[in-house]
């Protein structure tokens, strides 16, 4: 039985963080793809040197072709310029609109049967301008970014509670941008809701804090935007679907009616296994939740629109 192959479009930080991590874990034998000459090539070589230490029999190869990643099972897509201080992810709309459109029709071209996560920012337009190009079906295309706030949201209480970050539990709903939605409701501790622990104010400054946590590790950087989580929360996510683990994860799917939204992809939990997206999951809001949610939404709404006039 051939082993699964994985196409990593974009061979920047988080492609790289991903190559890694998927051939050395043996999800599968990994193609990079990027338009830079030599570079995935380059990143490939170097991994697969390392890999008789590891030890991973996966093979890792670059490609600067969509010919390349021909009939990958699994697409994962970075491509397209990350933030840069001061940014906000909407600010990249207009450039990597351009790039989603050239690599929605490279991978429905080339691996035309490919579940495919979405990485790229502002995500959430990302993930439907993907969705419109290649005509996928809605199992097949998912957004990552609950995942990633949700961890970040999970390591900031351990760290304030000095727990097991494994012990705690979150749930970020909504877009990925500022107005996502952490659910303190939903949020526990060894199964107990963390309201039982924390403040309400110190709750209120790590739900702030998970807001702007991608923005926090911008302004250090100062070069670019995370890479490391936002890497292993798409793998996260690769994982389930390769191994049909039926993970319950905040991802960004396609809302055909589920939350009142209608052809929309906005962050939601989900089940994720081979089937990819297999269901939906409605969990309750209350009305303050429920306002934040669709405050988010329109957000999305807001930035869908301005892709759909071509901005
Ligand atoms: C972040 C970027 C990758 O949240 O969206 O860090």
């Amino acid at each position: 039985m051939a082993r699964t192959k994985i196409a990593l479009i974009g061979g920047g930080n988080i492609g790289g963080v991903l190559a890694e991590q998927a051939a050395y874990r043996e999800l599968g034998d990994v193609v990079i793809f990027d338009v830079v000459e030599d570079m995935p090539q380059g990143k490939a070589l170097d991994m697969a040197e390392g890999a008789p230490l590891i030890p991973s029999d996966a093979k890792i190869t670059g490609t600067n072709t969509y010919e390349g990643i021909a009939g990958a099972d699994l697409v994962i897509i970075t491509a397209g310029l990350a933030r840069k201080p001061g940014m906000s992810r909407d600010d990249l709309l207009a450039t990597n609109l351009k790039i989603m459109t050239q690599v929605a029709e490279g991978v429905r071209d080339n691996a035309p049967d490919a579940y495919v996560i979405v990485v790229s920012n502002p995500l959430d337009a990302m993930v439907y301008q993907f969705k419109k190009i290649s005509g996928f079906p809605k199992e097949r295309v998912v957004g990552q970014a609950g995942v990633l706030d949700s961890t970040r949201f999970r390591a900031f209480v351990a760290w304030e509670l000095g727990v097991s970050v494994q012990d705690v539990s979150a749930l970020v709903l909504g877009g990925h941008g500022d107005t996502m939605v952490p659910l303190i409701r939903y949020c526990t501790v060894g199964g107990v809701p963390v309201e039982q622990f924390l403040s309400r104010e110190k709750i209120d400054e790590i739900v702030e804090r998970t807001k702007g946590a991608g923005g926090e590790v911008v302004g250090l950087l100062k070069t670019g935007s995370a890479f490391v989580s936002p890497a292993i929360s798409a793998l996260e996510m690769a994982e389930a679907i390769i191994k049909d683990k039926k993970r319950v994860l905040a991802c960004a799917c396609l809302c055909e009616g589920e939350y009142g939204v209608d052809g929309l992809y906005v962050g939601v939990p989900c089940v994720l296994g081979a089937g990819g997206v297999e269901r939906i999951i409605e969990v309750e809001l209350d009305a303050d939740e429920r306002k934040l949610f669709d405050a988010s939404v329109a957000h999305v709404q807001k930035l869908v629109a301005e892709l759909e006039t071509g901005s």
